[in-house]
């Protein structure tokens, strides 16, 4: 029997016009040509999640995860390429096909608190999708919500409070219950545990880890940080200035990361058993999307740029079945 994968996105793109500043608007009134810049958020992703896969996705910030994780959501179109929920392209999903991808992909987002409306109580954000999309009798909703606190490990007395009334993670427990009141098969978490403390990180990473045992769930799991991702995910993909420049089974980019980037990732990761909780970003800062560098976008902070480098953008290329990575040192 073949199996599917869960997502497939091919050649996927999204660029962002920035909108013109003050000074830009003044030239552009002078009569001289201006074009807005453009941002390359995300430039050219191919990759499949199968089905009941925990993906990390993995880069510092700016690089473009969140773009990727909110187009495979649903939430932003792309400017280039496709996105495929259970073999079919969401761009031409229409009535029932693209209410059951609407629902089964569900995102989690980093910051509780602002996902979260501050004016309802907990059983009314639990039980909005429900009542919206006539998934449950209003009798039946109650219950429902019982189930699902008691699922994200909460009481059902907290059903009365507020999202102020809790704790940072127990209202991401809440996102997470509220994500999974509408049955979902695929949650895009988007640096879920990135706000919260050390020690409730792991409690939720757990969390997460039960709920994809229980549910049979896939995940797009993003974050910055390579430790988070390491026991939750079977593969993971490092992601520089909107390409993967590594993909690969969890155990191979610990032992064998065969990208200059992902070497220094690893290098400068924070030390768990010393509760050293800052990311130090490797030499340099992220350039600016906006004017990427020529060749590898990488070679500006590369101990082993060469003068082809900066001329010639390496693709990704496979060096075994399941690990792909983008470097000429890796050229036979
Ligand atoms: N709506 C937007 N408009 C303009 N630029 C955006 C928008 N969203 C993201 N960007 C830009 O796209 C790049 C990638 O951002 P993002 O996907 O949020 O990265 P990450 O999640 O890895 O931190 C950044 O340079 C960011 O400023
Ligand atoms: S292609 Fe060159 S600059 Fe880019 S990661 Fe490899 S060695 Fe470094
Ligand atoms: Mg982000």
């Amino acid at each position: 029997m073949t199996s599917h994968p869960a997502i497939e996105i091919r050649d996927l793109s999204k660029k962002f016009s920035k909108k013109p500043d003050l000074v830009q608007k003044l030239v552009g009134l002078c009569g001289v040509n201006t074009t807005p810049p453009t941002v390359h958020a995300v430039s050219n992703i191919s990759l499949s999640i199968q089905k009941g896969e925990v993906l990390g996705l993995v880069g510092e910030s700016g690089c473009g995860k969140s773009t990727l994780g909110r187009m495979v959501a649903g939430l932003i179109r792309p400017s280039e390429g496709s996105i495929h929920y259970q073999q079919h392209d969401i761009s031409t999903l229409r009535g029932k096909a693209l209410l059951d991808y609407t629902l089964g992909v569900q995102m989690i987002f980093q910051d509780p608190q602002a996902s979260l409306n501050p004016k309802q109580q907990l059983h009314q954000i639990l039980g909005e999708a429900l009542k919206v999309h006539k998934l449950a009798t209003p009798d039946q909703i109650p219950d429902r919500v019982d189930a699902a606190l008691a699922e994200v490990g909460l009481d059902k007395e907290y059903r009365n409070r507020y999202p102020y009334q809790i704790s940072g993670g127990q209202r991401q427990r809440i996102g997470i219950a509220r994500a999974l009141m509408v049955q979902p098969s695929f949650l895009v978490c988007d640096e879920p545990v990135a706000a919260l403390d050390v020690s409730i990180q792991a409690q939720v990473i757990n969390l997460f880890m039960d709920l994809r045992d229980q549910r049979n769930l896939t995940y797009l799991f993003i974050s910055h940080d390579l430790g988070v991702v390491r026991h939750i995910s079977d593969r993971v993909a490092i992601m520089y200035l909107g390409r993967i420049v590594e993909i690969a089974p969890t155990s191979e980019v610990f032992n064998h990361a065969a990208h200059p980037y992902t070497q220094a990732l690893l290098a400068e990761m924070p030390d768990m058993s010393r509760q050293k909780r800052n990311f130090t970003p490797i030499k340099g800062e992220l350039p600016s999307p906006l004017n990427p560098p020529s060749g590898c976008a990488f070679h500006p902070r590369c101990p082993h740029a060469m003068p082809r480098c900066r001329e010639e953008a390496p693709v990704l290329r496979s060096l075994n079945s399941q690990h792909q990575a983008a470097c000429h040192l890796l050229d036979a």
